[in-house]
């Protein structure tokens, strides 16, 4: 079984590199499932459906999120309240009835009647957010669903610090295909084959404007970093020139991953 695995989709610039390449990429790899985080795909701070339906058009399979996913819900929500949505939130944020968020916290995709679980959860140092237990919160996801008869377990870990991610990987690697980590913006060469044959990346990178600070114009950044006096605003870096960074995972009937293989193409608009 084959996954392609893309994190962060870069607003505009990146959003069109992705329609030009993932048709040309599933030709090539013949993935069984796509996977995408999409923390940055209409803006820094959220999605808008409609670039949210946009990325869903390409075959992806499940769309995972970030840390700001609650800062403007109205924008995505009736889309991720869909049945079908392929879009799923950070698992562990805490729940409270009243605010009725306790759904789409993981999903399972299933083809030729095998099942992929996909996991989404977020550690909060250095995020201005509060969540619960990821480890644990990772541990009753994997007892609601152990009758699920699942294939594949993969997880997205969106976090900051590295201390914990290792633990984690230790903490789960029994019964877990593929851990990768998302949010730090840098790709790692940490990729690693623990003993129980679980396979872990500890960041898969993002997919940007190739000459840009992580997203925004170079220029649009200036006066903050010289100064930090008075406003600045970001701006979007709208450069055609992008790099789409992925990884390949091919995982085995049996839970094992077999490789991992990481990949890069830049090219123009
Ligand atoms: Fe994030």
């Amino acid at each position: 079984m084959k996954i392609l695995i893309f994190w962060d989709v870069y607003w505009r610039i990146w959003r069109a590199a992705l329609k030009k390449e993932l048709p040309l990429l599933r030709k090539k790899y013949n993935p069984d499932f796509v996977i995408v985080n999409i923390e940055n795909a209409s803006s820094w701070r959220w999605p808008i459906e409609k670039h949210v339906v946009e990325i869903e058009k390409l075959w992806v399979d499940v769309m995972t999120t970030w840390d700001h996913i609650f800062d403007n819900m109205i924008k995505v929500k009736d889309y991720l309240d869909k049945i079908d949505s392929k879009l799923i939130r950070c698992a562990n944020f805490i729940e409270y009835w009243e605010y009725n968020i306790a759904w789409k916290w993981y999903k399972i995709v299933e083809k030729n009647w095998k099942k992929l679980l996909v996991i989404h959860v977020m550690w909060e140092v250095f995020m201005n957010y509060k969540v619960s237990n990821p480890f644990l919160r990772v541990k009753e996801i994997l007892k609601e669903t152990e009758l699920e008869n699942l294939n594949w377990i993969i997880i997205d870990f969106h976090k900051e610090t590295t201390a914990e991610w290792y633990w984690l990987w230790f903490f789960l690697d029994w019964s877990i295909s593929f851990v990768f980590w998302t949010h730090t913006h840098i790709q790692t060469n940490d990729e690693l084959i623990l003993p129980k044959w679980t396979w872990i990346l500890s960041d898969v990178w993002m997919s940007w404007p190739l000459y840009s600070v992580i997203w925004a114009d170079y220029t649009s950044v200036e006066k903050r970093f010289l100064t930090w006096i008075g406003k600045w605003k970001i701006e979007q870096c709208l450069d055609k020139h992008y790099v789409v960074n992925w990884v390949c995972v091919e995982i085995w009937e049996d839970m094992k991953c077999e490789s991992i293989e990481k990949i890069r193409i830049r090219g123009v608009l």
